[in-house]
């Protein structure tokens, strides 16, 4: 990678593929989820080395809720263990760390509040619906407190209730284990986000790979509905 190569500010990774890498190896899922937070470790240390200032990570979502009860306790236990082991290092390495559940998490976020270097959202319990959904509803309470008028609700306003409100839209999407969807993540801030879908389960995820994604990324013209025209004339400005 060159020092020019255009970065994404914001990326987001659908992690997938636990499971299937476990059950290649006849191992129980719940291994391919402990292997899973590895690659967790591996892409936010890449982040810090590129300086990208924000990843967020799908962790777990609304609807994985809807799996065995085994494997959702397992999971949650994973995800706390690991924070809890995680979170001084974070710290120490100025990584500012937000989540969405759970006592452990909320004393992982305050100690890393003003932490500057990189920005790790780590969404868990989340759906994009959701988070529509509660948004609407805060905005409706300021309008009914007469504290917004309702023809000052605009994309700005929608964008700042939201969980990621204070965050750019993401830029780049990486979603592993060749699956071609956005599972309910992030659904308005992905609106102009470029997509990329590689093969590879999320516990095999390297620099390498994430380097493929980032290639991808740096090929892309963000014309964002203008002409190529326009933009090369802004460029020789
Ligand atoms: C992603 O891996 C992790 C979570 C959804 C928690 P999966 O568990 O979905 O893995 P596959 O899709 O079954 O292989
Ligand atoms: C989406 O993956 C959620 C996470 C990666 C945490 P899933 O594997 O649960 O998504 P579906 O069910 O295949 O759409
Ligand atoms: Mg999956």
């Amino acid at each position: 990678m060159t020092s020019l190569q255009q970065l994404p500010k914001h990326l987001a990774v659908i992690m997938d593929g636990n499971g299937r890498w476990a059950q290649k190896r006849l191992l129980p899922r719940l291994v391919g989820h402990k292997k899973g937070v590895d690659s967790i470790r591996t892409i936010v240390e890449c982040c810090v080395k590129l300086n990208i200032p924000y990843l967020t990570l799908f962790a777990f979502s609304s609807e994985n809720w809807h799996r065995p009860a085994k494997e959702v306790s397992g999971i949650i236990s994973l995800m706390a263990d690991a924070l809890a082991i995680e979170v001084q290092k974070l710290h120490q390495e100025n990584i500012r760390l937000n989540v969405t559940l759970q006592q452990s998490i909320a004393v992982a976020q305050k100690l890393t509040m003003h932490n500057t270097k990189l920005i790790v959202n780590l969404a868990i319990n989340y759906g994009g619906r959701w988070d529509l959904t509660q948004a609407i509803k805060k905005i409706i309470k300021t309008v009914v407190n007469n504290k917004l008028d309702l023809e000052n609700i605009n994309e700005a306003v929608i964008k700042a209730n939201l969980s990621l409100g204070d965050l750019p839209d993401v830029d780049l999407l990486i979603r592993t284990s060749g699956v071609f969807r956005l599972s309910n993540f992030l659904l308005w801030e992905l609106a102009y986000a470029e997509l990329y879908f590689t093969d590879v389960l999320w516990p095999d995820f390297t620099l390498d790979e994430l380097q493929r994604g980032l290639d991808f990324y740096a090929q892309q013209e963000r014309i964002f509905g203008k002409t190529r025209e326009q933009l090369a004339s802004k460029i020789r400005k």
